[in-house]
């Protein structure tokens, strides 16, 4: 809190506000992603928009068709998601853009009203292992017989229905900087979903 009310003092014309989530409760499928970066979702109020990861995300979104109209990066592009809703597993920017487990926990609750709310979900794309390990607490079940990997799935019950869990790595600046993952794999995450649907 201390971070977000410095940061409308510093950055008077920013969002600074926990991020709504962006696209239909009727999705069938939902993205969970880690926190609103400083100067991309918290500056302009929808998840990922401004940030680097979300040039990967949209573009694979895109491609796959669970995008419609033209990503450019502000709130006001016109983009709207098809069959997809983006969520945050932390709704505020974190300082350092590191969330602390106690961060993750004060949002839960938002994620499980989330999850709970969507009548049609199938399918939820975990962003890195912090997601993971959100949606892991949130569905009730455990990480050491779920364990976070690039691309690994499993179906999971939950509140009478099955939804069906995914993994990648995350799509931040670093992870594509050092390689370890690439456009190319993250567009075959999306594919595979697309593939589920
Ligand atoms: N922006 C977001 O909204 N979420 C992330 O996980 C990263 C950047």
């Amino acid at each position: 809190v201390a971070f977000r009310e410095a940061n409308r003092d510093k950055y008077s014309a920013f969002f600074n506000n926990p991020v709504p989530s962006f696209g239909s409760m009727e999705a069938e499928f939902l993205v969970v992603g880690l926190a609103p970066g400083l100067k991309g979702a918290n500056q302009t109020g929808r998840p990922f928009t401004g940030d680097y990861a979300g040039k990967v995300l949209y573009s694979a979104l895109d491609l796959h068709g669970f995008g419609k109209g033209k990503y450019a990066e502000r709130p006001d592009d016109g983009f709207t998601l098809v069959n997809c809703r983006i969520t945050n597993a932390v709704r505020c920017v974190p300082p350092e853009n590191k969330p602390t487990p106690e961060e993750a926990k004060t949002c839960r609750p938002f994620l499980q009203n989330e999850i709970a709310a969507m009548p049609k979900l199938k399918v939820i794309l975990s962003l890195g292992l912090t997601s993971h390990a959100a949606v892991c607490n949130t569905l009730s079940i455990r990480q050491s017989q779920h364990k976070f990997g690039h691309g690994a799935w499993w179906d999971v019950q939950y509140g009478g229905r099955t939804v069906r869990l995914i993994d990648s790595y995350h799509s931040s600046r670093y992870n594509i900087q050092t390689g370890r993952l690439t456009q190319e794999m993250f567009n075959a995450i999306i594919a595979q979903v697309r593939q589920w649907l």
